[in-house]
């Protein structure tokens, strides 16, 4: 009997109790929908069949996509939310049934900062900064600088404007609570409002929220502080990091793997940090090495920094194949994986690595209906 990796159990460990124990080391990533009938950042049917798939599909967790804790934080209209209690009950919706399928559920906080109120991917939509006469709306940064060349100037946040921002991520992780969602994900990466600040390229403020590492991961820092106390200390917090902006700032400061892994260990052994995902880019002027696995290496030197640690590493990126999958987990790289865009094309895909490996689909929580059509 082979038991592969992948179907071994992992806990995120909490600071208190247990841990959330997943089933296994398959994680579906966030990942936006744009659902057509999403409005006020209300998870709608859509939603629950989008990601009740793939619970159902045996991914040990499921990650709902970036959902924003302020309106104006939000990417696109069709955004989900969670900055108002009217949208905890479609959000329990989601939770309810991944836990009906053994799985759990995590949801990504996030604020899109300068690189919010535009339409990405939606047919006809301008490129840049949707305008406010189109339905757009005002943005915020680190900076008033673009943030990417096409986009609209934002307003730089004033210390009321980053105390409210800290405010909304707390709120949004108190009604992630209340919704039954048993992890969140802070969402610092792809070039968003905390990614805005941790990197040199577009965070060039002058006062104790810029300049060296430790001014550029404060605002950070006083989130996952505020989401941790908000959240509670029996569920596990997790975090989205881009390891690398794959480029430097104007005075050749870097975001890079090793910043990552400092802020990395900071969070784990200081701020009560589970969980960290390593994914990468998302400013403007890099250029990136897309291949199978192209990002495995920065989670492996988050892995390596926090190799004392109960801290769990997810690796994310062109990871498609199941033995590919394995592999990344053998050799000590990471010790759990996100599969994107693949459980888009197969939301099964955890089952379908089960049978690729030899597992019995009886042994993972895959929906035992459709167990026939694989044995
Ligand atoms: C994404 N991605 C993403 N990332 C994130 O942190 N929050 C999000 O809401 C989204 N939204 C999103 C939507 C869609 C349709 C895709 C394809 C991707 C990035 C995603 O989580 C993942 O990091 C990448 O897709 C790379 O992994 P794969 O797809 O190569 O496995």
């Amino acid at each position: 009997v082979t038991s592969p990796l992948l179907f071994s159990p992992v806990t995120l460990p909490a600071p208190e109790g247990p841990g959330l124990e997943l089933l296994n080391r398959a994680i579906v990533p966030p990942m936006c929908q744009y659902a057509v009938d999403a409005e006020d950042g209300v998870p709608t049917d859509w939603h629950l069949v989008h990601t009740g798939a793939m619970a159902a599909g045996g991914f040990g967790l499921v990650t709902v996509e970036a959902t924003g804790v302020e309106a104006r934080g939000r990417i696109s209209p069709r955004d989900l939310g969670l900055w108002d209690d009217a949208q905890v009950p479609a959000h329990a919706r989601l939770t309810a049934f991944a836990h009906t399928q053994g799985a759990a559920i995590a949801v990504q906080l996030g604020h899109a900062g300068g690189k919010a109120s535009t339409y990405p991917w939606l047919p006809g939509a301008s490129e840049g900064t949707v305008p406010a006469a189109e339905g757009g709306w005002p943005t915020v940064s680190a900076t008033a600088q673009p943030t990417l060349p096409e986009l609209d100037a934002p307003a730089a946040l004033d210390a009321a404007g980053l105390d409210e921002v800290v405010e909304a991520f707390a709120s949004a992780a108190r009604r992630a609570d209340a919704a039954g969602y048993d992890a969140v994900q802070i969402h610092a990466a792809h070039g968003y409002l905390l990614h805005q600040f941790l990197s040199p390229i577009t965070n060039t403020r002058t006062d104790g929220y810029g300049g060296d590492e430790a001014g550029r991961t404060r605002l950070l820092l006083r989130v996952v502080d505020a989401v941790r106390a908000a959240w509670s200390a029996h569920k596990p917090l997790g975090i989205r990091l881009s390891a690398t902006d794959w480029t430097e700032g104007e005075d050749g400061t870097v975001w890079d793997a090793r910043a990552t892994a400092r802020l990395a260990r900071t969070l784990v052994d200081e701020h009560g940090v589970g969980w960290i995902d390593v994914s990468s880019g998302g400013l403007a002027g890099g250029r990136i090495p897309v291949g199978p696995g192209y990002q495995v290496p920065l989670a492996q030197a988050v892995t390596e920094a926090l190799a004392c640690t109960q801290a769990v590493v997810s690796a994310v990126g062109l990871i498609e194949e199941a033995a590919q999958a394995e592999t990344i987990l053998a050799t000590g790289q990471a010790h759990a994986v996100s599969i994107g865009r693949a459980a888009l094309r197969d939301p099964h895909w955890a089952a379908s690595a089960a049978s690729t490996l030899g597992v019995q689909a009886k042994a993972i929580h895959a929906a035992p209906q459709y167990w026939r059509a694989r044995f």
